[in-house]
């Protein structure tokens, strides 16, 4: 079979990674991927929101399954050009993913169905809003209700903060006219637990915990995240039924009882606080770095998998018990400004898998064009084990112009001591 995937970033290559391992994969195409995707799959510079072209690409090269990547293709209308034309895709409809693209949306699902989540407020009007937060205590959590890249939440500690941020999303219109949800902050352990979906049939992966946060400690500014690992000591299997049973299936059956069933990945963005597990977000497609640490486990054909949940089958799937941990190399001022096209010297025997995120062929030259560059990641029996390891394989990588965080996993140790 012909596969194309919809994306270009450490996720997409994970996902053409795995795909490649299926002996049912002939060829695999990527729309538009990367420098490093290039080495197993043919890039088509078709951008991946277009869904029109995308959908003329896939019919004209008789694609037998597409997996949509990013969100911002889900919320063009991607999946919905592809089902109108009966063609194979794997990512929920634009109004399915509403789960992810409307926080209002989420929150009136997850309430109407007693899905635990932070209490809260939805405004359009500033004044409201200001009055709304001076009345509630500190710190208090500010969200658009939109897709802003990663960048729409807002903690505020004091009051001012809490209003320029208001200001910023209702007023001057930052991310876009729309409305702000306002929610009581939660504290606790944030996991991310992903789920194929099909409708209401339901397969977890393992859970991985993603580092937002710029620098060590999590300290600096948010990122689209600087690493992530899997074998979590926190949660337990306990803690997976209860967020399978009380979270994910509820809104899983949620959406098709509206009548927009959900096919592809449901990502949970849970936290485990004193008082049970609760939704800080849904996402409505794999995570970001969680994929490129949860992939390397799946010992089932991905192929199979994707094209079963897209035919609305139920699907089971065999992981690996083995630890990963992936370190995410950013270039020197991200998120903020950074330059490209920093030479990159990759070491030919690094005993790493690497995902590239923001990488570029320049006459044969690997160089840096992004933000977040590439993602190392390694697997061992153990976690200890894979944090050695990584942590050796990345000192390896000759950059200028990279940065990566030094303590990716730090958490899983200190919450054992
Ligand atoms: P989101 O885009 O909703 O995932 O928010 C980004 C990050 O902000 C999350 O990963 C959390 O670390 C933090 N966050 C969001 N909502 C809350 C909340 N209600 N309480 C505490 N932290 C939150
Ligand atoms: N890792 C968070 C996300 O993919 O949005």
């Amino acid at each position: 079979m012909k596969v194309l995937v919809i994306g270009s970033g450490g996720r997409c290559h994970a996902i053409v990674d795995a795909l490649a391992k299926s002996p049912e994969v002939e060829k695999i195409y990527c729309a538009p991927g990367n420098a490093g995707i290039a080495a197993e799959a043919q890039c088509v510079a078709i951008a991946d929101t277009d869904a029109e072209a995308l959908a003329d690409f896939a019919e004209r090269n008789e694609i037998g399954l597409t997996v949509v990547g990013p969100e911002a293709a889900l919320d063009r209308g991607v999946a919905d050009c592809f089902k109108r034309k009966n063609l194979r895709i794997f990512g929920p409809t634009k109004a399915a993913a509403r789960i992810e693209s409307s926080k209002d949306f989420a929150k009136r699902l997850m309430t109407e169905h007693g899905v635990p989540t932070a209490a809260y407020r939805t405004f359009t009007d500033y004044a409201a809003a200001v009055e709304y937060v001076r009345s509630h205590s500190l710190p208090t959590v500010l969200k658009y209700d939109g897709l802003a890249a990663g960048k729409g939440v807002v903690i505020a500690n004091t009051f001012d903060e809490a209003e320029q941020a208001l200001r910023d999303m209702l007023v001057d219109d930052r991310f876009g006219h729309g409305r702000v949800v306002v929610e009581e902050f939660l504290q606790g352990e944030e996991f991310s637990l992903m789920c194929f979906v099909s409708g209401r049939n339901l397969c977890p992966m393992p859970v991985a915990q993603d580092h937002k946060r710029a620098y060590d400690n999590d300290e600096g500014p948010n990122t689209g995240g600087m690493g992530a690992y899997t074998g979590l000591p926190f949660i337990d299997r306990s803690d997976i039924d209860y967020a399978m049973e009380h979270i994910m299936r509820p809104v899983a059956e949620a959406l098709d009882e509206e009548g927009t069933p959900f096919c592809g990945v449901l990502y949970g963005g849970l936290i485990k606080t004193a008082d049970g597990i609760k939704v800080i977000e849904f996402n409505a497609r794999f995570g970001d770095p969680e994929t490129e640490v949860v992939l390397p486990l799946l010992e089932s054909d991905l192929c199979r998998l994707m094209c079963d949940v897209a035919d609305g089958k139920a699907v089971e799937a065999r992981w690996s018990d083995m630890a990963t941990i992936g370190v995410v190399l950013a270039s020197k001022g991200y998120p903020g400004s950074y330059e490209k096209g920093c030479a990159i010297d990759l070491p030919a025997d690094l005993d790493a898998t690497v995902y590239h995120m923001g990488t570029k062929l320049d006459a044969g030259r690997l160089v840096t064009a992004g933000g977040r560059v590439m993602i190392v990641v390694c697997a061992a029996a153990t976690l200890a084990e894979a944090r050695d390891k990584v942590r050796r394989q990345v000192e390896r990588i000759g950059c200028d112009n990279l940065f990566h965080r030094n303590d990716i996993a730090d958490k899983a140790f200190k919450n054992r001591e």
